[in-house]
């Protein structure tokens, strides 16, 4: 029996790339789709591949970021189907600019598509599963999978604004799973890549034969995390592409410092502080690159 049979997932942006991969994957795992991307052809393609496949999709084309779209894909989905199991936040866009160039509509564009998009929908989904599990006295199955990017560990120096939203869309998810918890709601993210629309530029053209970079790749760890077998894991986050699913540590405090008084002054921080940050120019210390080597398979270099 597949892992997914008969449960409702949505998917946003799944009208190419990641989320068109994503919303296959699922389907293959037994779901009942939703399928929202900006309107056009491409969304009813994917729900026509989806059904060719034997599968079963609707779709509900809209602005993700819109509040009335947040709405109408909950309710979709229970029109469709009767319930909402899975959401799957992947809709994105890019807008890459270095900070002292970008403009207020570059900026506002990024954060509003891919942290006010991820909000929009989670907000409604939980809004009905909190109210599901009132009204039968006991958690519900429900399962969100939101996109982040490695460009937030990293600090993209070209993407400020994508790079922004994709660390607050961690801190969403890491508040969404400690909030929901209680009504059965576990929520993770992934930081994927492949070759697709947003990235095809950088990537260049496919390989000839299988693809390492193809978007199909992220697809099983999205219908794995939406599936039964995740339901002890939330608040984390994944790297995800090729042959890799690598799951990231939190921050850790890397030295604590006490003053030698109540408090520290001016003298003392610089006595102290001021001996252990002496690399000039310096480098961002929050910065992690630690999943730069999982890519060396995916990228066809050497494992490292
Ligand atoms: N491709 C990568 O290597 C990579 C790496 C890290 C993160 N991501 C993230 O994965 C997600 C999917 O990216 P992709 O590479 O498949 O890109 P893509 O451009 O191929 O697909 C993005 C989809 O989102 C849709 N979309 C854009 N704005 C929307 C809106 N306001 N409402 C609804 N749909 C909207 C687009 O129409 C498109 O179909 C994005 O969140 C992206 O930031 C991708």
């Amino acid at each position: 029996m597949a892992g997914l049979d008969g449960r409702v997932a949505v998917v946003t942006g799944a009208g190419q790339g990641l989320g068109a991969a994503e919303a296959l994957a699922l389907a293959g795992s037994g779901a009942r789709l939703v399928l929202n991307d900006l309107p056009g052809p491409a969304l009813d393609e994917v729900a026509e591949r989806i059904r060719a496949a034997g599968g079963e999709a609707v779709t509900c084309a809209g602005d993700v970021a819109e509040w009335s779209t947040g709405e109408a894909l909950v309710r979709r989905a229970v029109d469709a189907y009767g319930n909402l199991d899975v959401v799957v936040n992947n809709a994105g866009v890019l807008r890459d600019r270095m900070i002292f160039s970008m403009s207020e509509h570059e900026w506002d564009t990024v954060i509003r598509v891919h942290l006010r998009g991820h909000f929009v929908t989670t907000r409604f989904a939980t809004a009905f599963w909190r109210e599901q599990s009132k009204i039968k006295n006991r958690p519900v199955y429900a399962r969100i999978v939101n996109t982040s990017s490695e460009a937030f560990l990293l600090g993209s120096a070209g993407q400020p604004n994508y790079a922004a939203a994709k660390g607050g869309i961690v801190a969403l998810t890491l508040a969404t799973a400690r909030g929901c918890e209680r009504y059965g709601v576990r929520a993770n993210a992934i930081c994927p890549r492949a070759r697709t629309a947003m990235t095809g530029g950088l990537m260049g053209p496919a390989p000839a034969g299988p693809d390492p970079m193809a978007p199909e790749r992220v697809g099983p760890l999205v219908a794995w995390l939406a599936g039964p077998s995740a339901a002890c894991i939330t608040g984390e986050v994944f790297v995800v592409h090729g042959d890799v699913v690598a799951v990231l540590g939190p921050p850790t405090v890397r030295h604590a410092f006490h003053a030698r008084g109540d408090q520290w002054t001016a003298d003392e921080l610089d006595a102290t502080l001021g001996t252990v940050f002496t690399q000039d120019p310096p480098l961002p210390g929050f910065v992690c690159e630690e999943t730069l080597p999982l890519a060396g398979s995916t990228f066809g270099e050497e494992r490292q």
